[in-house]
C-alpha cells in the first residue's frame, strides 16, 4: 500500500500506546491515516502520541482514555471519533489485552473474569460500537483482531487468555460473514513471541524462559512489533480487499513445531 493509501481515513488502535499496538499506530500514521489510540493510562497515551506524530504523513493523531471493558464508554468514544473526523473510523484494531502467567488451579474467578473481560468482551464492545457505525454510514471498513496461536493450542499458564483469544477468533469468523455483506471485512493476526512489548516483558521475562521460547521458533528469533504492523497495514488496505475472515499467523513457524521427533534438526 502506497503511503497515500490511507490519506483521509481514520484508524483506531486500542492499546495503541505500547508494544505491538504502538508499532501498528505508527505504521498507519506513516501511511497517511488519522490515528486514534485508546487505552487506560493517559501518561502512556501522551508519550505515544508524540512518537506517532513523528511518523505521521499528513494525518492527525489523537488519543482517548478508555477502558475497553466499559461498553458505554466504548460507544461514546466511537461517536466522538466519528464527530471529530466527520465520519466513522474506517479501521479498528482490537489490540488491547491483559494477561498474566498463572496455573489454572490458582486462577481466581476474578482473575479469569478480568482477562476475559478485556480480551473477549472488550473486543466485542469495540467491534459493535465501531462496526455498526461503519455499516450505518456505508463506510468500507476493516476490523482487525490481534489474537495468539494459543487460540488453537491452548496455553498452559494462560488458560484465561487462551480461551479469550479462541473466542475472539470465532468472533472474527462470525462477523466476517455477517458484516462482510455490508462492506466491513474482519480479520485477525496471530503473532508469535514478539520482543519489546508488554507481552514479552510479562511472559518471557526470565532469560531461561526467553531462550527456550527462542529455540522453539524455527526461525530462531523473536518477532519485532514492526513485522506485525506491516501485516496489519497490508490487511487493512486495498491489496487485501478480498481477504475476509482470515487469520494470518506471524510466529516464525513456532506453532507448527510440534513433531514427535523433537531432536530432528533437518
Ligand atoms: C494471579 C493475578 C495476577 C497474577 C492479577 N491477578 N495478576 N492472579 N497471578 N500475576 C488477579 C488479581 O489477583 C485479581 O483477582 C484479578 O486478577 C484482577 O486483578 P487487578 O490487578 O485488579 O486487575 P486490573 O487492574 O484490571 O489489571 C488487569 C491485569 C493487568 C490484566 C491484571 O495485568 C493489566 O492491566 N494488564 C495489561 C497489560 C498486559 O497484560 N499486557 C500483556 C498482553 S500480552 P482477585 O481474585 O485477587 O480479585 C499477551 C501475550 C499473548 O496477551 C500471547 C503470547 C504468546
Ligand atoms: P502491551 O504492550 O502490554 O499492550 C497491551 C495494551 O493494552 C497496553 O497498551 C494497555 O494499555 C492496553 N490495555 C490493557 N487493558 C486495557 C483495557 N482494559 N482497556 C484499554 N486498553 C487496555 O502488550 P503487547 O505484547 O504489545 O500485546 C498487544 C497484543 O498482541 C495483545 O492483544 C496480545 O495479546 C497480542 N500478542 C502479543 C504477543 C507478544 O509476544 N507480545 C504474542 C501474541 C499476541 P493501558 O495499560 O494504558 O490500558
Amino acid at each position: 500500500m502506497a503511503a497515500s493509501g490511507f490519506s483521509g481515513k481514520t484508524a483506531v488502535i486500542t492499546g495503541g500506546a505500547t508494544g505491538i499496538g504502538l508499532a501498528i499506530a505508527r505504521a498507519f500514521a506513516a501511511a497517511g491515516a488519522n490515528v486514534v489510540i485508546a487505552s487506560r493510562k493517559k501518561e502512556n497515551l501522551e508519550k505515544a502520541e508524540e512518537l506517532i506524530r513523528a511518523s505521521a504523513a499528513g494525518g492527525e493523531v489523537a488519543h482517548w482514555v478508555l477502558d475497553v471493558r466499559d461498553a458505554e464508554a466504548v460507544d461514546r468514544v466511537a461517536q466522538e471519533v466519528a464527530d471529530r473526523f466527520g465520519r466513522p473510523a474506517e479501521v479498528l484494531v482490537n489490540n488491547a489485552a491483559g494477561n498474566f502467567v498463572v496455573p489454572a488451579a490458582r486462577l481466581s474467578p476474578n482473575g479469569w473474569r478480568t482477562v476475559v473481560d478485556i480480551v473477549l468482551n472488550g473486543t466485542f464492545y469495540c467491534s459493535h460500537a465501531f462496526g455498526t457505525r461503519m455499516m450505518e454510514a456505508g463506510v468500507t471498513g476493516h476490523i482487525l483482531n490481534i489474537v495468539a496461536t494459543y487460540a488453537w493450542t491452548g496455553g498452559p499458564g494462560t488458560a484465561h487468555s487462551a480461551a479469550a483469544k479462541a473466542g475472539v477468533l470465532s468472533l472474527t469468523q462470525t462477523l466476517a460473514v455477517e458484516w462482510g455483506v455490508r462492506g466491513v471485512r474482519v480479520n485477525a493476526i496471530a503473532p508469535g513471541p514478539i520482543e519489546d512489548t508488554g507481552g514479552a516483558e510479562k511472559l518471557f521475562a526470565e532469560p531461561r524462559v526467553a531462550e527456550a521460547v527462542r529455540q522453539s521458533v524455527p526461525l530462531g528469533r523473536f518477532g519485532r512489533p514492526e513485522e506485525i504492523a506491516a501485516i496489519a497495514l497490508w490487511l487493512s488496505g486495498e491489496q487485501a480487499a478480498y481477504v475476509n475472515g482470515a487469520c494470518i499467523v506471524a510466529d516464525g513457524g513456532a506453532w507448527l513445531n510440534k513433531g514427535f521427533l523433537p531432536f530432528f534438526d533437518g
